[in-house]
């Protein structure tokens, strides 16, 4: 018996990195999951990696900047597995550049990609978690939504405009039995943050910087919270980096 089994989990960012693991973890727990992202083919090929491991999964394709993206990959996940239980806002997309040298349409793709796709995907799947009293949202932030980074203007802003949404979305849910959790990393090894650790000097495989199964692991243990125990938010630093940062 799997911790999360029959748990009907949206996942968005599934294709790779963070979203990928938490697909593959929450399915070894017996989770239906919905792995949603633009990435076609590898969305494919995860849910037939989670098929031949026994579990189950669909593919749904899913670009967050699109409202009418976000409705059709909600509904098409509603009407192949039943209402959602678990709603994992993991997509997310970072630029680096100082805010003086940042395009307008940078900024418009992190905002509309990082917030207004959270937004747009929490509204649509609320109504159902509200008329069963019952769901749980996990929004990945970041180090970036507590601190300032440089040439992480869009970012930053958009992690820390993802803080006060996450606020927001537990106050206006809680009395429905929905817990919304943060879970805020500090750097792992993706794809996301090859170009800052590349940056910074630091080596494509360094031991320093997190993995995402650790990640995975944490959004797991946020889905066995239920008693009277509530985390706000779950921070992950790098045990290399400054305590208490
Ligand atoms: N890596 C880190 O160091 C780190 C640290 C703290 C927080 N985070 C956060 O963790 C989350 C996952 O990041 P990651 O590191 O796993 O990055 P990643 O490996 O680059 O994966 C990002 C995922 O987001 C999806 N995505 C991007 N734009 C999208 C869009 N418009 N619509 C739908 N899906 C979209 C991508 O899929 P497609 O391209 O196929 O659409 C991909 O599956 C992000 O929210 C990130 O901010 C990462």
């Amino acid at each position: 018996m799997g911790l999360l089994n029959g748990e009907v989990a949206f996942i968005t960012g599934a294709s790779k990195g963070i979203g990928r693991a938490i697909a593959e973890i929450f399915a070894r727990e017996g989770a239906l999951v919905a792995a949603a992202a633009r990435s076609e083919g590898e969305i494919k090929e995860l849910c037939r990696k989670i098929a031949d491991a026994g579990g189950k999964a669909i593919g749904i394709k899913l670009d967050l900047r699109s409202e009418e993206s976000v409705k059709n990959a909600v509904a098409m996940a509603q009407s192949e597995l039943g209402p959602i239980d678990i709603l994992v806002n993991n997509a997310g997309v970072l630029r680096l550049s100082k805010i003086v040298d940042t395009p307008t349409e940078v900024w418009d793709d992190l905002m509309d990609t990082n917030v207004r796709g959270v937004f747009l995907t929490c509204r649509e799947v609320l109504p159902s978690m509200i008329g069963r009293k019952k769901g749980r949202i996990i929004n990945i932030g970041s180090m970036a939504g507590r601190r300032g980074y440089e040439e992480q203007g869009a970012y930053c802003a958009s992690k820390h405009a993802l803080v006060g949404l996450s606020k927001v979305l537990s106050i206006e849910t809680q009395k429905h039995g929905i817990r919304v959790h943060m879970l805020s990393p500090g750097g792992v090894l993706t794809e996301l943050s090859r170009e800052l650790r590349a940056s910074r000097g630091e080596s494509e495989d360094s031991t320093e910087w997190m993995t995402v199964d650790e990640i995975a692991r944490a959004a797991l243990y946020l889905c066995t919270q239920d008693g009277a125990a509530m985390t706000d938010e779950l921070i992950l630093r790098r045990f290399a980096s400054e305590p208490w940062r």
